[in-house]
């Protein structure tokens, strides 16, 4: 695996000195955002298809950890799709994204040699335990090594549905890339809201919340069928774990109602809550305050400029509506039609003209 790109930079470097981004194509990058902090996550000439429609076209994006980024633009331009293809649901058409200057998301590599990898350890162990069964003679060295031969293709196989740190490691090894996946991508700290609400409707607000936290729980399927003294631990700490996370985003005391009964404000409450729970270094905010009324508005938005502060967060957030990022955002990035049209501060961007355009003239603040 070879990135044309010169950001090799190991887990969590800092990236900074040199603001412009060396191989951007459209050098376009601007100067001195978040200086002095490292970059949490890149996006390079990301373009996703659908058929005949480029809903992204080259996007270039970048994350500094600890800085709220919006992605705004009018309905349409691509926002979502941006979104879903960071948080790994769509494969990119082509380019690709890193997290903490890992490669995590491109075009698959390679693919087609993961299977003939499960076979290698077997056929390895399977030419010298043979050759030397037949050197000594022995039949029951054979049918010894056929058994490991076995166990190691059966443990290979089950180390690929686990994918497991090491096995992603290996595959590394041996230039496959295969893109991360939803899970893959909560499991290295991406939390995320959808722009429809996505909530069990039919489980309580507390339910809601320990289901944002299974990715971080511990105990074994095992565990829990005997209600192990582990399995009972956590589970008392997941319940006060998710308490203290509705009561940050302001549900305190109502842990027990069901999520269908709550106020449609609440709701979008309740799926932060849940996305904190995955304990995520960067939160993917898809249109949080769609359908909120001014007040509720105001409201989730210093939510979120708090998120930051007390939490320590990296915050991507999306909005239709300009004004609603312009308080909070340390930069402001604007998509029309699948293309980025404006980046920069908050006043830059409802200054530029292309902005107002794409607007239609909606007021810009
Ligand atoms: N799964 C999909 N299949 C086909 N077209 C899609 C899909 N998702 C989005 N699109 C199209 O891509 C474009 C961008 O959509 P979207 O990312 O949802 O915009 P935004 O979130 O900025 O409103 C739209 O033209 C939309 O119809
Ligand atoms: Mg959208």
């Amino acid at each position: 695996m070879s990135g044309p790109q010169t950001s090799a930079a190991p887990t969590g470097t800092p990236q900074s000195g040199a603001p412009q981004a060396p191989a951007s194509p459209s050098s376009s990058v601007p100067a001195g955002t978040a200086a002095g902090s490292g970059v949490l996550l890149r996006a390079s000439r990301v373009t996703k298809q659908f058929g005949g429609l480029v809903a992204v076209r080259e996007i270039d994006f970048e994350i500094p950890e600890g800085s709220i980024v919006s992605l705004i633009g009018p309905n349409g331009a691509g926002k979502t799709t941006f979104f879903n293809v960071v948080a790994g649901i769509f494969e990119p058409t082509s380019g690709f994204v890193e997290f903490r200057g890992r490669r995590v998301i491109a075009r698959p590599h390679r693919g087609w040699l993961e299977p003939v990898l499960w076979f290698v350890p077997a056929i390895i162990v399977a030419v010298i335990g043979l050759g030397y069964a037949f050197a000594v003679g022995s039949e029951r060295v054979g049918l010894l090594t056929g058994i490991v031969a076995l166990g190691l293709l059966i443990a290979m196989m089950l180390m690929a549905v686990i994918r497991s740190e090491l096995y992603q490691r290996l595959l590394g090894w041996a230039g496959i890339f295969r893109s991360a996946r939803p899970n893959d991508m909560a499991r290295i700290g991406l939390g995320r809201t959808f722009q429809n609400i996505r909530l069990f409707q039919n489980m309580t607000a507390l339910e809601n919340v320990l289901v944002g936290m299974h990715t971080r729980l511990r105990a074994s399927p095992l565990d829990a069928l005997f209600a192990t003294g582990r399995s009972r631990r956590e589970e008392e700490a997941a319940r006060r774990r998710a308490s203290e996370l509705l009561a940050l985003v302001g549900l305190a005391g109502r842990e027990d109602d069901l999520a269908r009964n709550l106020p449609y404000g609440d709701q979008r409450r309740l799926e932060l809550a849940r996305a904190l729970a995955s304990e995520p270094s960067l939160l993917l905010l898809d249109e949080p305050t769609a359908g909120m009324n001014p007040r509720e508005t105001t409201d989730l938005t210093a939510l979120i400029a708090r998120l930051r502060r007390d939490l320590g967060l990296t915050i991507l957030l999306i909005e239709h509506d300009m004004r609603v990022v312009m308080g909070i955002s340390d930069r402001v990035t604007v998509l029309d039609h699948g293309e980025r049209i404006a980046e920069g501060t908050p006043d830059e961007v409802r200054r530029d003209p292309r902005v107002i355009e794409a607007y239609l003239g909606a007021p810009a603040e």
